[in-house]
Order: C-alpha cells, then structure tokens, then sequence
C-alpha cells in the first residue's frame, strides 16, 4: 500500500504540490471514482488510477547521468538533435532532464521519471550543488571570488544566490552553484568581466560522471541513487 499522492508523484504527475492541485481539481480516478484525498492508500497492484483519463502503471523510478556533448538541446522536442536522442528509446516518453543544460555546455545531465525527485533536484531550497568547469577571457581573482560569494545582481537586475568560484589560473575557473538561472553561470562570470569560452558541468549533488564517454548514457547505482536522494533532502524527509 501507498500514499495516493506519493504514487501521482512518483509516476511522474508532478511535484507533491502540483499533485495536490490535480488531486483537487478531480483529475484524479481511483477504480473510476474522483479521489481528491492525497493522503489515501492504494495499491498499486489493485487500484485503478487514472489521471485526466490515462492509467498510471506501476511506479518507476529510475536516475539515468549523461555525458551531454555540445551541440544537443535540452528540451523534448526542437527542430535540432535533443538530449532525449541520446537516451535508449523505451525511456524517451517517461523520463525527463533534471534542469537545462545550454546547447553548447557539455557534462553531467541528470534524467529520472520521478517526478518528486526531479522539483526536489531542481529546487533552489535544496541547495544541491552543481559544479562547473569553466574556460573564459580574463583571469578570476579572489575579488571576483568574493563577489560571488556575495551573491551577484547581474545587469538586468537578476540576484543570484550566494555562490563559489574557484579560480584554477590561466582563464580557468570552477564555479558552484545550487540553482539554475537561465545561462547562470555564463552571465555571472561575463558579469564581472569574463565571458565563458567552453562550459562544462562535472558534478551534481555529489555526482561525478567518472569514465563515462561523452555521449554516453548509463543508469545511476543504487549507491549514488542513494546519495542523490540524501543530498536532495528526500531520505528521512518521508
Ligand atoms: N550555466 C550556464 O550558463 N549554462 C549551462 O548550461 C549551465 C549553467
């Protein structure tokens, strides 16, 4: 037995909040009567749940990491190659990006068809961070490195949350950030004078993309499964 709204997130619904709002405006069928209670138990086996019409199968629940090359968009669909290209088929209807990566970053891309993982991961409440290797103009200096640790108002008035820049010598930098503003991390470093030459993402939540190829995808281990759950604050939160 599961919680009705745990079961709706968890197949992929939405976040629990936006289950709430589904649940209440009667989308949801539990054995072909409304159910507006979230906090009801079902059986996944046994019950019938049907949103706007459509069965909802048993929960999965999976966390697959991409070595995302230049040159794909993260999006569903685009009139140029997507992310999705490089999933194996069965997986490009249910799972989806956790975040956006921009066409030319390259690195670590997260994909899951659990929807409460997914907001968890991408909320900036959560704090998970994501690092970036970073080549560009200019040479950071602790100034710069104190600025970001501020957290920086970039030209068009957007404040971001206090972040850290490691500066590596030789227009090379690191740069960690716990959310993901639209080219975040290119226009925080263009703000303080240095625009991004080539972008990378190595890490997320804890995450290493390892001796994974550029363009390749695998499942994540129970192990960093486990771990990407702790760092988004799910373990011992339910
Ligand atoms: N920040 C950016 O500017 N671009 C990305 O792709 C990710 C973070």
């Amino acid at each position: 037995m599961e919680r009705l709204d745990k079961f709706l997130a968890n197949a992929g619904a939405g976040s629990r909040s936006q289950v709430k709002l589904l649940l209440k405006a009667g989308r949801v069928l539990v054995n072909g009567r409304p159910e507006t209670n979230g906090s009801r138990h079902i059986d996944p086996q046994k019950d019938a749940v049907l949103l706007d019409g459509s069965a909802l199968g048993a929960p999965r629940s999976g966390v697959w990491m991409l070595n995302k090359p230049a040159g794909f968009v993260t999006a569903t669909e685009d009139s140029g190659p997507t992310v999705m290209e490089l999933l194996p088929k069965a997986m490009r209807k249910t799972f989806r990006p956790v975040g956006r990566l921009d066409k030319d970053t390259e690195g670590l891309l997260l994909f899951t068809d659990d929807g409460d993982l997914l907001h968890r991961l991408i909320s900036p409440r959560n704090q998970v961070p994501k690092v970036y290797y970073a080549r560009h103009e200019g040479i950071a200096t602790q100034e710069d490195a104190a600025a970001f640790a501020q957290g920086l108002t970039l030209k068009d008035g957007t404040v971001c949350l206090p972040a850290r820049l490691e500066p590596l010598g030789n227009g090379e930098s690191r740069v960690t950030v716990c959310e993901g503003k639209y080219h975040q991390v290119r226009r925080m470093l263009a703000s303080r004078g240095m625009p991004v030459t080539y972008l990378e993402r190595i890490q997320e939540g804890g995450l290493c993309l390892g001796d994974l190829p550029r363009g390749a995808a695998r499942e994540l281990t129970e192990k960093e499964r486990r771990a990407l759950e702790i760092a988004c604050g799910r373990k011992g939160s339910e």
